[in-house]
């Protein structure tokens, strides 16, 4: 039976990757009804706002969405339809794999580690106000049934993806209470996993091993603010925001998405690269038990990636959005097998 399957195309380069990944899913062999849904700058013309109810509604209803960026309009008073679909959904775990990837040199060599980012409360949760004049005060709440899910949500995707370890990255000796609860909370969790390794770090020292030793790291579990620096400092090991996937995954909906921005200066000149969000296509088939087809995708793009004719500009390859798109079709119809 076929998927149905939620998309937002996006702004900028959105809709150059998005038809990219589609042609490329369907050249995979996979049978999805793609039910296409505008949002960001896209939709303010038309609905007055970012993101309208029933781009929120079908997104419930379907389950599952692939996003493409949106540009955040500056200076108009719209916010960030990103922030608003997580707070609407409920998208309360960030999970960012993060891997080196073939014909991308770094630094780093046999980086394999995945994000897991608390989304919904921390810092984040914003709550701020100005108690006098000249003093303003912004509120980190931290609730154990957000933590305790957060871990949960950890150590669960550890054991179905064959993971060993979980770091905790926390800054329990300054901030008592609001870490310490959310060391707490993964304490107690990881006595349920036996199996998994669970270890603590403070995060300042964590992000100093994590640019001297990343290759010792498996998992790692964030608050909101951690999570989101962590998160992009990972990315660039491996060669930027423009290669490493990302989703947002509540109870019953998740949405994946790339992590980069809409690129307006390339936007309509055929040039996107369409990595990022064919990672997110195949985490997100992953998580739909299309595990087969997303190996072999996979595959696909790591014999792309390694020759420069196939690899496209921002990666120091000839490729454009289009002879890229066509290799990979070539070469998925051309039979290549799971890793
Ligand atoms: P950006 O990621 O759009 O661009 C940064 C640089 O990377 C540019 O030189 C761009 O050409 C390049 N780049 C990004 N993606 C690429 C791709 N797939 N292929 C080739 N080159 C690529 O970041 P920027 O310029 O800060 O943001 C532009 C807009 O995107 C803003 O409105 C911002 O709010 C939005 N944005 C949206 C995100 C999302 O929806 N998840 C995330 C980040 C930014």
């Amino acid at each position: 039976m076929a998927h149905q399957i939620a998309l937002i195309p996006g702004d900028g380069i959105g809709p150059e990757v998005s038809r990219a990944v589609q042609r490329i899913l369907k050249a995979a062999g996979l049978e999805i009804v793609w039910h296409e849904l505008d949002a960001g700058a896209a939709a303010i013309e038309q609905y007055g706002t970012q993101l309208p109810e029933h781009v929120v509604e079908t997104i419930s209803r379907l389950k599952v969405a692939l996003k493409g960026p949106l540009t955040t309009p500056i200076g108009t008073g719209f916010s960030s339809a990103n922030v608003a679909l997580r707070k609407k959904l409920d998208l309360y775990a960030c999970l960012r794999p993060v891997a080196n990837l073939p014909g991308i040199k770094t630094r780093f060599d046999n980086v394999n580690l995945v994000v897991v980012r608390e989304n919904t409360e921390g810092l984040y949760s914003g709550i701020e106000h100005e108690v006098v004049p000249g003093v303003v005060e912004s509120l980190k709440v931290s609730s154990r049934r957000a933590c305790t899910r957060i871990s949960k949500f950890a150590f669960d995707y550890a054991l179905r993806h064959n993971r060993r370890r979980i770091t905790v990255l926390h800054k329990a000796n300054i901030m008592k209470m609001t870490d310490g609860l959310f060391l707490d909370c993964a304490r107690e969790i990881a006595r349920d996993y036996p199996d998994i390794e669970y270890r603590e770090m403070i995060v300042d020292a964590g992000c100093m091993r994590l640019v001297q030793e990343p290759e010792r790291f498996d998992m790692l579990l964030c608050e909101n603010l951690y999570g989101d620096i962590v998160s992009d400092l990972t990315a660039g090991l491996v060669g930027g925001l423009g290669v490493v996937p990302g989703a947002n995954i509540g109870d019953s909906v998740a949405v994946f998405e790339a992590v980069h921005g809409s690129a307006p200066d390339i936007a309509g000149q055929g040039l996107a690269n369409p990595t990022a969000m064919l990672l997110s296509a195949c985490m997100m088939l992953d998580y739909l038990g299309e595990t087969e087809a997303a190996g072999r995708v996979r595959t696909a793009l790591s014999v792309l990636l390694d020759s420069p004719q196939t690899r496209t500009r921002d990666l120091g390859g000839s490729a454009n959005t289009e002879t890229f798109t066509a290799a990979m079709e070539a070469q998925l119809r051309s039979g290549v097998t799971s890793k």
